[in-house]
């Protein structure tokens, strides 16, 4: 029987299990048989292997986090260590790898393709920087999950007449700042990709107070710089009384949405069948509303220029402060 191995690396995100659970039983169903291997390429490593029955992935689709769990492999990095994870493979029999992670777990899976391990990237990060997708696993869940913080930071900022600085996770990225700060109606948003003004803003949140608000949101992507910094300099500025939050790794918990879940069943199904259609050194992602895939290369080359900020809808937020 042709046998799957499917890992989960780097930074875990909402949505995995689900993308687990749906290889799983999609192979299953089609004849084959799937290997979980644990704690991501250092799994790999030290033959972490488990076999996966049907019931294996009961009961996980609206857990967040990992099942298999998740870890950024140092020795993994090494040609060693890759090789290591070569001959496990072979003697394992298992002849296709479903990696779920983001940029560096994709590097790795290209790494493994180079050596004839037919491989597959899911891709698995709440950032939303991974190229030729509209979306990664996870970011919709955890914007649902930084707006209903912003909540909670709101009504506490508007009884003190306090300016909120909230630093949400994007180490290159703006794109969870941005989405979640238009879901939210923030004041401002200060991302990698776009230069920023501080003292600019600063005026224009003063400006927002002597109009009578009673309290402002900013939103700075990790990328960026600290939030207590920005909330220092903001204070400075504007002399407003100003407060810091970090919202950290609260953002990469938490039950998928639904958008999430249905997002990696597709994903989960639509990679058993490229193997089936033997069609492998690929990573999908959605596109359109529709599962496409392609090549690591491609993915890299996109990655060479960055995932740009979508620049519209950066001008949808200015226009609508
Ligand atoms: O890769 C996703 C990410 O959420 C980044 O935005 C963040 O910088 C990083 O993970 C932090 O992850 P960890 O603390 O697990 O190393």
């Amino acid at each position: 029987m042709k046998k799957i191995g499917v890992l989960t690396s780097g930074g875990d995100s909402q949505g995995m299990n689900s993308a687990i659970r749906a290889v799983v039983r999609t192979g299953l169903a089609r004849g084959f048989e799937v290997v979980g291997i644990r704690r991501g390429y250092n799994g790999l490593i030290e033959k972490d292997f488990t076999t996966l029955g049907s019931k294996d992935v009961g009961d996980i689709l609206y857990r967040g986090g990992t099942f298999l769990q998740s870890a950024r492999s140092e020795e993994f990095r090494t040609e060693e260590g890759q090789m290591k994870a070569v001959n496990n493979l072979k003697e394992a029999g298992i002849e296709y790898l479903v990696v779920i992670g983001g940029d560096g777990s994709y590097r790795g899976a290209a790494k493994l393709s180079e050596q004839g391990i037919k491989t597959y990237g899911l891709p698995g990060t709440i950032d939303n920087d991974i190229p030729l997708t509209e979306y990664t696993i996870g970011f919709d869940t955890t914007l649902n999950v930084v707006m209903e913080a912003i909540g909670n930071l709101r009504d506490t900022m508007s009884s003190h007449e306090r300016v909120s600085v909230i630093e949400v996770m994007g180490r290159d990225s703006g794109d969870i700042a941005l989405h979640a700060g238009i879901a939210s109606g923030v004041d401002a948003i200060l991302v990698p990709e776009l230069p920023w003004d501080i003292k600019e803003t600063s005026e224009k949140l003063r400006s927002g107070f002597s109009r009578g608000k009673t309290h402002s949101i900013v939103m700075v992507a990790e990328g960026v710089g600290k939030a207590e910094n920005i909330a220092h300099l903001i204070k400075e500025y504007s002399g407003l009384d100003t407060r810091s939050t970090v919202l950290g790794h609260i953002q990469r918990g938490g039950t998928p949405s639904a958008f999430d879940r249905i997002f990696t069943s597709r994903m989960g199904h639509k990679v058993v069948e490229l193997m089936e259609k033997d069609i492998y050194g690929v990573a999908l992602g959605m596109e359109k509303n529709e599962i496409t895939y392609h090549s690591f290369e491609d993915i890299f080359a996109g990655r060479e220029t960055k995932k740009a900020l979508n620049k519209k809808l950066y001008q949808v937020f200015e226009d609508l402060i």
